[in-house]
Order: structure tokens, then sequence, then C-alpha cells
């Protein structure tokens, strides 16, 4: 059965309560995407996430950002993975490169790892980030970096039915540099390669390998002609109606 594609809306740091219900507003015009091969899931700030629910169309899933390394405790701030799972979300996103890269965060691919692990552990779905820097991917390490993620991430994984990977090179991460259809496509092809030889044919079918960096409505359509780029992880574009044209792209 083909992979049911994955279009994902990172909205980062962004929003009041009433640019969310603008937004929405306009989300909420598109097409319906309940019986179509395309799945949906829209990540505000977690303070907005309930609200965003309640103004978001229903065939859009909400999901967090980030979540704590594990249970809930003496850990100010943090959200853990089993009140998203107790609120009813289903979704995660881990280890973006803002994550990995912003010095005050700067989470490494252990800490990534262990989160995906009890993320599902409690039951959520998780959207799992790599990809490489520019000084990486001008150094010629882009699969070293890229498999080096992936192979931490996978370790952890016990049911591949509720990842997504999302190939995000940092170098096109809101630089409106976008991938080209054949470098994406490429990098995407080798890692579904690497499932392949190190975890099964089947999880190399059937996991939707996503792309994310500086999509928009107008590029959307060559990237979604490639082979093995079964969706998107969209920021600045999923703030602006134009996400339905990218959500669209896979009709
Ligand atoms: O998680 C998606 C995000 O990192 C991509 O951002 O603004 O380049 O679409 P943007």
């Amino acid at each position: 059965m083909p992979r049911k594609f994955f279009v994902g809306g990172n909205w980062k740091c962004n929003g009041t309560q009433a640019s969310i219900k603008e937004l929405c507003n306009s989300l909420n015009k598109g097409d319906s995407v309940e019986s179509s091969p395309v799945e949906v899931v829209c990540a505000p700030p977690a303070i907005y996430a309930q609200y965003a629910r309640e103004h978001l169309r229903k065939d859009f899933q909400i999901g967090l950002q980030n979540c704590w390394i594990g249970k809930g405790g003496a850990y100010t701030g943090e959200i853990a993975a089993d009140m998203i799972k107790d609120m009813n979300f289903h979704w995660v996103i881990l280890g973006h490169s803002e994550r990995r890269h912003i010095p005050e965060l700067h989470e490494s691919d252990d800490t990534i790892a262990k989160k995906v692990e009890y993320a599902q552990s409690v039951g959520l779905k998780v959207i799992a980030c790599i990809g490489e820097t520019l000084e990486e991917r001008e150094a010629g390490r882009t699969q070293e970096v890229n498999e080096r993620q992936l192979a931490a991430i996978a370790g952890k994984v016990k049911d591949w039915n509720g990842i997504v990977i999302a190939y995000e090179p940092v170098w096109a991460i809101g630089t409106g540099k976008v991938a080209t259809p054949e470098q994406a496509q490429e990098v995407h092809s080798f890692l579904r390669t690497w499932l392949r030889n190190n975890v099964s044919a089947q999880v190399a079918e059937n996991t939707r390998i996503i792309y994310g960096g500086s999509v928009n409505g107008k590029n959307c359509a060559e990237l979604a002609k490639q082979s093995d780029i079964d969706g998107f992880l969209v920021g600045g574009a999923s703030l602006k109606p134009e996400f339905l044209d990218i959500v669209g792209s896979f009709r």
C-alpha cells in the first residue's frame, strides 16, 4: 500500500491568540484532507496548542514542538510526553535543528534519541528531525552526518509506524535557500536505503521521509514529484494561507 503523505506545519515560537485565530480561519477554508492521501499536523507553540485545536479544522491534527526526555517531575519549565498524551495530542516534533544548534539548547543525538524512546513509550507519534549544516555539506559530510543522526534515533525506535523522519538541511531552514529537488531526493534516497539495510525493507518502504527547509507554495510541486519525498515539514509558510497549497501538492 502506498505511503500516506505527511505535511507538518511547525509554527515555531510564533503567534498570538489573534494571529492564530486568523490563521486557522484561513486554513479552515481549504479542501478536506479526510479522504485524501495526505496527513496534516500543525505544531503551535505549546501554550497555544489547546487554543489552536479549538479553532483549527478537525482534519488537521495538532502536535507539539518538543517534550522532556522522560517522566515529569522536578523539571521546571518542561512539558512531559505523558502530559501531551494526557491532553489527547498525538504528535511531537523532536530533534529540530533549532534545538540541536541553538547554543542555549544544544540537544545531542543521545538526548534526542532518548526523547524519541520516551515519547513512543507513552504512545506519542514522533516527527524526528535530522540534517546537516552548510559547513558539513561543504566538507562532503552530508551522508555521514545524517547517517549518524538517523542511527541514533533508529536505535531507540520501538514502533516505526509512529515515526516520520524529517530531513531538514540546516542551511535551508529559514534562509529562502531551498534544497533543489535533486539535492533533497539524493539524501532522501540515501536515508531510505539506510533504513532498508539497517532496519528492514518494510520499514524502508513504509516510513515517511519528509523534507523541510524553505518550502513554500511555489517550490513545493517540484519537490513533491521526487519519489522519496513523502511530504514536508514547513516553517514560515505554515503560518500563511499558502500552507494549503503545500498540502495540496500531494493530492
Ligand atoms: O521545521 C520546519 C522548519 O525548520 C523549516 O523552516 O521556515 O525554512 O520552512 P522554514
